[in-house]
C-alpha cells in the first residue's frame, strides 16, 4: 500500500525531489493541467490526454501504449500521471499493464484525486459506458498532493471533491465530519491540508487491511452503487455530485431499515447541501436499478449497498438482485 502520500503546499516546484533518480520519465498529463502548468512538465516527454469519462477507454489506452512504444520506452520507464481521477486512473492502468508493469507516481491536481482517486491502487477504464470494468490493482510509488494546485480548480470540481471527503468522514472519521461542518475549508489551506490528510488516512487504513476489496474496502463504495448508476444514465452530474446523491439514497435506505437515526440522515444531507451538492435525481428508479444490476458492484444475484449507521460507522447490505 502506498504510504508515500505527500500532502502540503509548495510541492509542485519540488517535484523532481520525489522522482526516482536516473529514470526516464514519461508524463501522462491532463490537457487542462498542461495548459496551466506546462512549464513544470515540459522537461519530460509528455503524453497529453483529455480528462473525460468518454475518453477513459481502451482506445485511449491503445494510443498511450503506441506512443510509449514509438518513443522507445522500456521496462525502466517511470510514468508520472498528472491530473484528476480520470487521468490518474488512465496513467495507473497504463503503468500497471505496459510491458507487464512499470513504476509510476502521481501528481494529483483535483481535490477529488487528492482525497480519493489517486490513493488506493485501483485503476481502470470504462467499457461500453460502464465504469472501471477493466482495471488492475497496483500502487504508485508516491502521490504528490499540492493544495496550491486547487487555486485554479473550478468551484464545481472543488465541491465534487468535498463529496468524497464527506464520504470518508461518514465511513470512518466523525471528527473530520464536524470539522467540515464548522469550517469553510476552501478559505483555509492549513485546515484543508489537515482535512485531506484525515480523509486519506481513513482510506489508507481500510485499504491496508483489504487491498483487493474482498470485504472491508467495499465500505469506501458508500454512495457509489447508486452514484455510478446516476453517472451512467445522465451527463448532468460529475462523479462527486453523483456520489452525493448516492450517499443520500444510502441514508434513506438505512433509515427505512431502522439502522440510522433520521436526524443523522438530515445532518448528512444538510452538509452535502451546504457544499452546493445535489441530493436527489428525478431519474426513474426502475432505470437506476437496471443500471445498478449491470454495474460491477452487482455480485452474482446480489447487489451491495453500503449503509451509514452513524457518522463514522457504515455497514454493508447485500440485497437480492
Ligand atoms: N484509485 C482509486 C482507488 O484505488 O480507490
Amino acid at each position: 500500500m502506498v504510504k508515500n502520500v505527500i500532502i502540503g503546499q509548495g510541492l509542485l516546484p519540488r517535484l523532481n525531489e520525489f522522482l526516482p533518480a536516473g529514470k526516464r520519465v514519461v508524463a501522462i498529463v491532463d490537457s487542462n493541467v498542461y495548459a496551466l502548468y506546462g512549464d513544470t512538465f515540459r522537461q519530460f516527454e509528455c503524453i497529453i490526454v483529455e480528462a473525460s469519462e468518454e475518453k477513459k477507454t481502451l482506445e485511449t489506452m491503445g494510443k498511450i501504449y503506441s506512443q510509449l512504444i514509438e518513443s522507445g520506452a522500456d521496462r525502466g520507464v517511470f510514468i508520472l500521471g498528472v491530473g484528476g481521477g480520470i487521468v490518474t486512473d488512465i496513467a495507473g492502468f497504463a503503468a500497471a499493464t505496459y510491458m507487464r508493469g512499470v513504476d509510476f507516481g502521481f501528481v494529483a491536481t483535483t481535490l477529488l484525486a487528492q482525497i480519493d482517486a489517486s490513493v488506493g491502487g485501483k485503476n481502470g477504464v470504462n467499457i461500453g459506458g460502464y465504469k472501471n470494468m477493466a482495471g488492475t490493482f497496483r500502487q504508485p510509488l508516491f502521490v504528490l498532493s499540492d493544495v496550491d494546485l486547487l487555486d485554479t480548480l473550478p468551484e464545481r470540481e472543488f465541491r465534487a471533491g468535498m463529496a468524497e471527503m464527506i464520504k470518508a468522514a461518514i465511513v470512518g472519521d466523525a471528527a473530520l465530519f464536524t470539522l467540515i461542518e464548522n469550517h469553510d475549508l476552501r478559505a483555509d489551506k492549513s485546515l484543508l491540508i489537515n482535512a485531506i490528510r484525515a480523509a486519506v488516512e481513513v482510506k489508507i487504513g481500510i485499504v491496508e487491511r483489504d487491498e483487493t476489496e474482498q470485504g472491508e474496502r467495499r465500505k469506501l463504495n458508500l454512495g457509489h452503487t447508486f452514484g455510478h448508476a446516476v453517472e451512467k444514465l445522465t451527463r448532468q452530474f460529475n462523479h462527486g455530485e453523483a456520489v452525493s446523491i448516492g450517499i443520500v439514497e444510502a441514508c434513506r435506505m438505512s433509515v427505512e431499515r431502522g439502522l440510522l437515526e433520521p436526524s443523522t440522515a438530515a445532518r448528512i444531507e444538510g452538509l452535502l447541501k451546504k457544499w452546493g451538492l445535489p441530493v436527489e435525481t428525478d431519474l426513474p428508479r426502475g432505470e437506476l436499478m437496471k443500471a445498478i444490476r449491470h454495474d460491477k458492484k452487482a455480485d452474482g444475484d446480489a447487489i451491495r449497498f453500503v449503509l451509514p449507521r452513524a457518522i463514522g460507522e457504515v455497514e454493508e447490505l447485500k440485497t437480492k438482485n
